[in-house]
C-alpha cells in the first residue's frame, strides 16, 4: 500500500520498502563509456569512479578491467584488445536487457578509443538499442599527461594522430603528417609502434624531417602514470625508435618549441606566434 494511506496503528514487526529515486525501468538501461585516464588511480575523476561504483556490468579489455576496484555483486566482463565491436555490442544488449553497464576505456575514451566504437554498434544496431541511455564520460588522455610531466609542448596550437595503419590506409597517415607539417603544427603521436608495426614511426620522423629543423624537440613519454614510467627529451635527428612501443607516446615539437635545459629539461611551445 502506499505510505500515505498507512495509518498510526502500525504492527510490532513491519517492513517498508522505499524504491530510489534511481530506479529503472525494465529495458530501460544504460552504457556508460567511462575514461579512466592513462595511469594511476589519482587521474580518474570523480565522475568516472561513481560511474565504476554504480554499474551492475563492467565491460572492457582485461588490462584496463584490472585498474578497476571489485565490487561484490558486480559482474565484470573481460575480453581482448582486438575485439573492440564485439565488446561494444555486448555491453549494448546488456543494457537494452536493463542493466546499467560501464564499458572501461584507457585514457579519454573519445579519443582513439571505445566511445566511436560503442556508437558505430549503437548506429548499426538501427534502432535495435533506441531504449539505451548512452553517455561519455571524459578522462585525462595520454597526451596530457606525458606534456605535463615536461612542460606545455603542446601549449600552442597542435595536432593529434595515430600512427596506426590498421583502421585506416598508410596514405591517409601520411597525407595528414605532411599537412601538420606544412602548417607547423606541433604533434602529438599516438599508436606510433607496436611488437608488428615498427617501420610507421621511422617513416613518420623521415617526413617531418622535411619540414622541421633537426634541433626540433621529441618528447618520448613511455606509460606515463605507472610504475615503469619514462619521459625523455630528445631531437628530431636524435630520436632513437626503437624505443618506442605501444605504451609510448610521441610529441614533436612545432618551429617555435623551446627546451629549457636543466635536470629535468623543460619543454615549452609559447602561446604567442613570431
Ligand atoms: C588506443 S590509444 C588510446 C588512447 C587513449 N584513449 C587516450 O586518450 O590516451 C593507445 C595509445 O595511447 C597512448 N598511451 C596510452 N596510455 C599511455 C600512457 N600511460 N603513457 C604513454 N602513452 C600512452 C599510446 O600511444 C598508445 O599506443
Amino acid at each position: 500500500m502506499p505510505l500515505a494511506e498507512v495509518d498510526g496503528e502500525v504492527p510490532y514487526m513491519s517492513l517498508v520498502l522505499v524504491p530510489t529515486a534511481e530506479r529503472r525501468e525494465a529495458g530501460a538501461g544504460c552504457v556508460s563509456v567511462v575514461g579512466l585516464g592513462p595511469g594511476g588511480p589519482e587521474w580518474l575523476t570523480p565522475e568516472a569512479r561513481s560511474e565504476l561504483a554504480g554499474a551492475d556490468d563492467v565491460v572492457g579489455y582485461r588490462t584496463y578491467l584490472d585498474r578497476v576496484p571489485a565490487r561484490r555483486g558486480q559482474r565484470r566482463h573481460a575480453s581482448d584488445n582486438r575485439v573492440e565491436a564485439e565488446r561494444a555490442r555486448h555491453a549494448l544488449e546488456l543494457a537494452a536487457a536493463g542493466a546499467r553497464v560501464a564499458v572501461v576505456s584507457s585514457g579519454d575514451p573519445g579519443i582513439f578509443a571505445m566511445a566511436s566504437a560503442v556508437l558505430e554498434e549503437y548506429e548499426r544496431g538501427n534502432g535495435e538499442y533506441a531504449g539505451v541511455d548512452l553517455r561519455v564520460i571524459p578522462g585525462m588522455s595520454a597526451m596530457q599527461a606525458a606534456a605535463a610531466r615536461v612542460g606545455a609542448p603542446l601549449g600552442h596550437d597542435f595536432c593529434v594522430l595515430s600512427l596506426s595503419d590498421i583502421l585506416k590506409p598508410w596514405e591517409i597517415v601520411e597525407r595528414r603528417l605532411r599537412a601538420a607539417g606544412e602548417a607547423d603544427l606541433a604533434l602529438a603521436l599516438y599508436n606510433p609502434a607496436s611488437r608488428n608495426r615498427r617501420e610507421q614511426l621511422e617513416r613518420a620522423l623521415e617526413l617531418l624531417r622535411q619540414y622541421r629543423a633537426p634541433g626540433t624537440p621529441v618528447v618520448v613519454a613511455r606509460s606515463v602514470g605507472s610504475a615503469c614510467e619514462s619521459v625523455s627529451v630528445t631531437t628530431l635527428a636524435e630520436v632513437v625508435p626503437e624505443s618506442v612501443d605501444m605504451r609510448t607516446l610521441v610529441i614533436v615539437g612545432s618551429s617555435t618549441t623551446r627546451v629549457l635545459q636543466g635536470e629535468p629539461p623543460r619543454v615549452y611551445t609559447p602561446r604567442r606566434y613570431p
